[in-house]
């Protein structure tokens, strides 16, 4: 009978693409995915430490599985990743019955682990991540020797997947806990980075996320010169098949218009930067440790908008950090108001034990300030998306359609009578080249294909659209293709040519 392992992810693309990576290695030990806990033989919990609300999930989820454990000893119980980093000694105390807990550095460990509980039924921990000289190469050779088999049932959807480009983050914002969760910043070198987007496509990928805590501080030093953010991309821009390249998330300070002038010019490179500014108040931002000024971020947001004509940005906000008053407060409303960001991701401030912030600073905002501040936030962000996404009905857009929509899957999950439209044809998906999600009527085999989408109307969470029928031939939603075969990949300008690796 083939083992089973049940696996539960939250955090961020980081993770999801480690559980990627952790699941492709069991798979090689012979064990299969199961969705239902009761069935594993192994339970793994791939945590997040970023807001104390993302601990709590995984703490409630690990008190449900206390019972399972008395009903079936055998079972491996893991935790894994940024809590596991830091917190080994706390997770084992909390729930002692925890058989493993493997940090984000030693992850290509989990299958040989499992194994040592298996025979010995004594608790692992492997959570090693110094910050020394010498650990820098201790965390590039873990990862490097992580086997790259990878599990493309575990990835979004068979044609998109994340590649991993940096590990950790040197930035040390006062109130984060990656810089300690993940190490320290490395790049990984650029051949290794092509040769996986290359396996990647041949598996059938069209799309690539490049991900990094400051993705655009990639840096590859070679010893005699060295790759940027910009030269990467333009080195797998012209993979055949390769049809989308995004990256996330960028640091502000890192926005140099090498890569603005790559994201225009290159023509696969999504017109998307997700760029966090996190407060408009540069007292705040000074307490956090961010090293720019309100005013440096509204420059750095006019360039990206010069240099890249219609690209879409989105921001991260935390409200309610130590000493943010009314005012400082308002600067941000100010801030966003003007910015008019595609859509932002906004945060109330959690204390994170153990960050500068915490050792300095009070966390002096009351709950319901910060919630109120969060609303009001949310409700300017909104009006701010409602108006993007009215700016892009009547447009055509190029949809990578990436599956049903979720009241399409909810439906028919719940619905059993529910009839299908005539034709198989469903309510689908995808995104666009600016990452809007755009919904629309289509056959289902339209699926992992890129088409051309009327935009016909606008909420401040999704626009929608018609696929475009060729009226002028005939041709009928069923028989919508994006192009002819053999059609020639778009190509890059001369001055982005690089050798491919
Ligand atoms: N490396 C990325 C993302 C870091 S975590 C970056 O620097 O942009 C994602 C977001 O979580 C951050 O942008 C920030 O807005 C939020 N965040 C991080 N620490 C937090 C904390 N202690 N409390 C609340 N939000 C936090
Ligand atoms: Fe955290 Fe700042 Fe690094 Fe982002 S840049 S991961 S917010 S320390
Ligand atoms: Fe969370 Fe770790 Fe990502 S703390 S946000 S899972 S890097």
């Amino acid at each position: 009978m083939t083992k089973k392992v049940y696996i539960e992810t939250v955090g961020c693309q980081m993770n999801v693409l480690d559980s990627e990576l952790v699941i492709g290695a069991l798979r090689k030990q012979g064990y299969d995915l199961t969705d239902t806990p009761a069935d594993a033989d192994v339970m793994l919990f791939n945590t997040c430490s970023v807001r104390e609300h993302a601990e709590e999930k995984t703490y409630s989820s690990l008190g449900r599985v206390r019972l399972m454990k008395k009903d079936n000893p055998e079972i491996v119980i893991g935790v894994l990743g940024c809590m596991a980093q830091k917190d080994q000694e706390l997770i084992r105390k909390r729930a002692p019955y925890v058989d493993m807990v493997v940090g984000t550095g030693q992850l290509a460990e989990v299958p040989m682990l499992v194994e040592k509980v298996k025979a010995t039924r004594e608790p692992q921990l492997a959570v090693s991540l110094a910050r020394s000289a010498a650990s820098r190469d201790e965390v590039e050779a873990s990862f490097v020797s992580y086997d790259p088999t990878r599990d493309p049932t575990m990835r979004p959807t068979p044609f998109q997947a994340y590649v991993r480009i940096q590990i950790g983050c040197d930035k040390f914002c006062t109130y984060c806990v990656v810089p300690s969760t993940r190490g320290p910043e490395q790049s990984r070198p650029p051949a290794h980075i092509w040769q996986e987007v290359k396996q990647l496509v041949d598996q059938g990928c069209k799309e690539v996320t490049l991900i990094g805590q400051t993705v655009n501080s990639y840096v590859y030093d070679h010893g005699d010169r060295k790759t940027r953010l910009s030269e990467l991309i333009a080195g797998m821009h012209d993979v055949a098949g390769l049809e989308r390249i995004k990256f996330v998330t960028n640091y502000p300070k890192d926005m140099t218009d090498d890569l603005l002038d790559a994201v225009r010019e290159l023509p696969k490179v999504v017109k998307y930067l997700h760029v966090p500014v996190q407060s408009g108040c540069d007292e705040v931002l000074k307490r956090m440790k961010r090293n720019y000024t309100a005013d440096y971020y509204m420059e750095m947001l006019h360039r990206c908008r010069e240099k890249v004509p219609g690209v879409a940005v989105s921001s991260d906000f935390i409200v309610g950090f130590c000493g943010e008053t009314e005012e400082s407060f308002a600067k941000t409303m100010e801030l966003v108001r003007v910015a008019k960001f595609k859509n932002s991701f906004i945060f109330k401030y959690s204390e994170r034990p153990g960050t500068k912030a915490a050792d300095r600073f009070p966390d002096d905002v009351p709950e319901d300030v910060k919630k109120r501040r969060n609303n009001d936030l949310l409700l300017v962000q909104n009006e701010n998306s409602r108006a993007n996404h009215r700016e892009q009905v009547g447009k055509v857009m190029e949809v990578l359609v990436e599956g049903p929509s979720r009241r399409e899957q909810s439906a028919t999950h719940q619905a059993s009578g529910r009839q299908s439209p005539p034709g198989g044809v469903k309510q689908l998906t995808g995104h666009t080249m600016t990452d809007h999600i755009v919904v629309f009527d289509g056959p289902e085999r339209l699926i992992g294909q890129t088409v051309r989408v009327t935009i016909t109307d606008a909420s401040p969470f999704t626009i929608y659209g018609k696929v475009l029928t060729d009226e002028v031939t005939g041709v009928d939603l069923a028989n919508v293709d994006r192009e002819p075969p053999g059609q020639p990949q778009p190509q890059r300008p001369d001055r982005f040519s690089l050798p491919l690796v």
